[in-house]
């Protein structure tokens, strides 16, 4: 048990750098980019119910979930691109490239999909199918790059330095 309530000074400091876009420290990009995530994810299950039911509900949520993934997903972009751009070091990972251009195609994908589905949100297949499930994948790919430059770079995240931790040999800033 703690004797004491100072703060404990952890023995390994992980790299962590402050995201530039934040309200107290909370970088904005990785609360925003759950909207597209969750949206554009669950695209293919939703055109796979249509096709299964023939339900024209499904359609109409395939439209709605497609339509709001590409407009959240852009605005989450906007904070992403903020970050990385004001960043100097978050420019040096390959990581941060791989993700932009997979974020641009997941992007493209999804205003394709909202192109294929304006004004017939039922004719889902075959290219409908074809895109959602692009998207899924790419929405794998995004994650996947964006979590490497949190938690692999510990890019965009509180910026702790040893500092704060109440080390005398904290690093400069
Ligand atoms: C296209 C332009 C984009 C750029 C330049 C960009 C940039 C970044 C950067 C710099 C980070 C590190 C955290 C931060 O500094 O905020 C990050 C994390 C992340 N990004 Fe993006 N991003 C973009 C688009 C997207 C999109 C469209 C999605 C999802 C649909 C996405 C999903 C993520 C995820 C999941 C993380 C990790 C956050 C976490 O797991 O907490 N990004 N991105």
């Amino acid at each position: 048990m703690r004797k004491t309530l100072e703060q404990p000074v952890p023995e390994n400091l992980s790299p962590s750098v402050e995201s530039r876009v934040a309200v107290k420290r909370h970088p904005l990009h990785p609360i925003l980019v759950v909207y597209p995530v969750v949206c554009l994810s669950l695209l293919l299950p939703s055109d796979l119910a249509y096709l299964w039911t023939q339900d024209d509900f499904w359609a109409r949520v395939s439209w709605w979930l497609n339509l709001m993934g590409l407009a959240s997903g852009l605005f989450a972009a906007v904070f992403g691109i903020l970050d990385m751009f004001l960043i100097r070091i978050a420019r040096r990972h390959v990581s941060v490239w791989n993700h932009f251009v997979a974020g641009v195609m997941l992007l493209a994908l999804a205003a394709l999909g909202v192109w294929l589905r304006a004004g017939e949100p039922a004719a889902v297949w075959p290219w409908a199918v074809v895109q959602s499930s692009l998207c899924l994948l790419m929405v794998g790919v995004v994650g996947w790059l964006g979590g490497t430059l949190t938690f692999g770079h510990g890019i965009g995240v509180y910026g702790h330095t040893a500092k704060d931790y109440g080390a005398d040999d904290a690093p400069g800033e």
